[in-house]
């Protein structure tokens, strides 16, 4: 979330694209508040935080000679509650790369002709509460940038499919998110903030090898589980309220603070050698600053998270991979030898030499996207998402029409249907050991495995609901209990 009262403020701009751009206006700054620059630069700017927003009215793109009053202009609509990235009011006009839009989040458009679109939030979706009957001509786009873990209807082939548009942390989607967390080239080229000599003179004084710093224990990806088999075999210095082993410096204890970037936290924990970097969900392409910031403090993530991070990293060597090892012991047998050789440690650093970074996806992506992290100068994602739909939905209207007006000539637009590459994140599987080794009452088995597959039941009774037409999304049981009653009579 945004740190710090202010608020963003359109400014007249050269905006890339002809998208909004923003700027950071502060009133009533207490003290203790970071300037701009050291305020958070990895938090994503997450969807919930830019509720307050505002957007520049009559700014055009330099595609964009759409000249329709409002009142002839397509709608989208924002379906959930209190995402709506404009201030004030509930409606405003949108003129994007190439064409405009209306967009709203007054729901009694619902089933207008001229609304287009339904945007949704990921983590906020539920299919109980869908928008029915669900209109043939109208699409529905889903922005989710936020864990896997949220919400694993999307993990699922038939709740990812009534989506036609997407914005998510996998490249494949429609509208990648990936980078999120990552603000720039040159932050993680920044000079490793604690000396290799100083590393291990701390190191000397008995401060660990490894550090841990984690209080959000229950989750998918049951990261404590690998961590505590891991600390049987080599130190780690664990300070969240997951496996705690050491107190937090009275002046680091609030926890709140703890993760963000606050000058006072990324010296404390910058520090040591290795950073123990697990991802709350396991999915293709969800990284966070538990991968960016060790990078760029120039300490070595021990990673498990995405299971393709070795495409994005900035040289082959500069993150160790928990799932490379067959054990967290062979793990700490070699996080201790990384340890002891200064030589082959700096190896993992030597990215951030002058032309040393070698991945051309990492530099061509962060190069060509139009939106930034906590950069004013560009646009933000959510309106960038939301001006795609936009030039999406009157490109398919301008398709239609040249097709009803000559159809032999012109083809009807192609129907677009997200898939699983869009999300499709696996059922979660236990940090450590196999499930059936896990005792019945064990806490992560009675959640995760079973969260995951309750909402496959619950994307599949949406997709019942629709294919019967239905208006009341509160019949969702219903449909799902209609076909657990057909699978078990064998009817599919
Ligand atoms: C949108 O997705 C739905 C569900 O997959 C599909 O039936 C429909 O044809 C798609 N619409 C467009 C315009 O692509
Ligand atoms: C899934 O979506 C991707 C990206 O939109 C597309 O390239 C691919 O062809 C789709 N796969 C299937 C099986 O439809
Ligand atoms: C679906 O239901 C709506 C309203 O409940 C109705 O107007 C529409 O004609 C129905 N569509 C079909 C294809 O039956």
């Amino acid at each position: 979330m945004m740190a710090g009262r202010g608020r963003l403020v359109p400014c007249a701009c050269l905006g890339l694209l002809g998208l909004l751009c923003w700027v950071w206006v502060s009133f009533a700054s207490s003290p203790d508040e970071l300037p701009l620059e050291q305020r958070a630069a990895f938090q994503p700017q997450s969807a919930l935080a830019l509720m307050e927003f505002s957007s520049i009215g009559p700014y055009r793109g330099p595609g964009n000679r759409d000249l329709r009053s409002n009142k002839e202009l397509p709608i989208l609509l924002w379906w959930s509650g209190g995402l709506f990235p404009h201030f004030p009011g509930d409606s405003e006009r949108i003129d994007c790369a190439t064409s405009s839009c209306l967009v709203t989040s007054n729901r009694k458009v619902q089933l207008y002709k001229r609304t287009a679109s339904i945007i949704f939030y990921g983590t906020d979706f539920r299919a109980y509460e869908a928008p029915l009957p669900r209109l043939r001509h109208q699409t529905w786009a889903l922005f989710h940038e936020e864990s896997p873990m949220n919400n694993y209807f999307l993990s699922h082939g038939p709740g990812i499919r009534l989506f036609n548009y997407t914005a998510t942390f996998r490249r494949e989607s429609d509208y990648p998110l990936t980078l999120q967390w990552l603000p720039s080239l040159a932050y993680l080229l920044e000079p490793a903030a604690v000396s290799l000599g100083e590393k291990n003179r701390l190191r000397r004084e008995g401060l660990g090898p490894v550090l841990y710093m984690q209080s959000h224990c229950d989750v998918p990806s049951d990261r404590n589980r690998y961590v505590q088999e891991l600390m049987k075999y080599i130190q780690v210095d664990s300070y969240g309220k997951c496996l705690n082993n050491k107190p937090l410096p009275a002046r680091l204890e609030d926890t709140s603070t703890a993760t963000g970037e606050e000058d006072i936290f990324m010296k404390f924990v910058a520090r040591y050698k290795f950073h123990l970097a697990l991802e709350n969900g396991l999915c293709p392409d969800y990284m966070t600053e538990k991968l960016w910031r060790p990078l760029h403090q120039g300490c070595v993530p021990v990673y498990r998270g995405s299971p393709a991070v070795s495409d994005w990293m900035p040289s082959a060597r500069s993150v160790v991979l928990i799932d490379d090892f067959p054990s967290p012991k062979a793990l700490a047998d070699f996080l201790k030898r990384l340890d002891e050789d200064d030589e082959e440690y700096a190896k993992y650093l030597e990215f951030k030499a002058p032309g040393r970074t070698t991945n051309a996806r990492l530099v061509a992506a962060l190069e060509s996207r139009e939106w930034g992290v906590n950069d004013m100068s560009k646009p933000n994602y959510l309106n960038g998402f939301e001006c795609y739909v936009c030039d999406r939905e009157n490109a398919r209207a301008a398709a239609e029409r040249a097709h009803r007006k000559a159809p032999k000539k012109n083809p009807p637009p192609r129907p677009a249907t997200a898939n699983n590459s869009h999300m499709g994140c696996p059922l979660p599987r236990p940090g450590y050991g196999h499930a059936h080794e896990l005792p019945a009452d064990d806490g992560w088995l009675a959640v995760w495995p079973q969260d995951y597959w309750q909402s496959l039941d619950q994307a599949e009774g949406l997709q019942s609901l629709i294919r019967h037409n239905q208006s009341d999304p509160a019949l969702l049981w219903k449909h799902i209990q209609n076909l657990a009653v057909g699978r078990a009579r064998g009817q599919r």
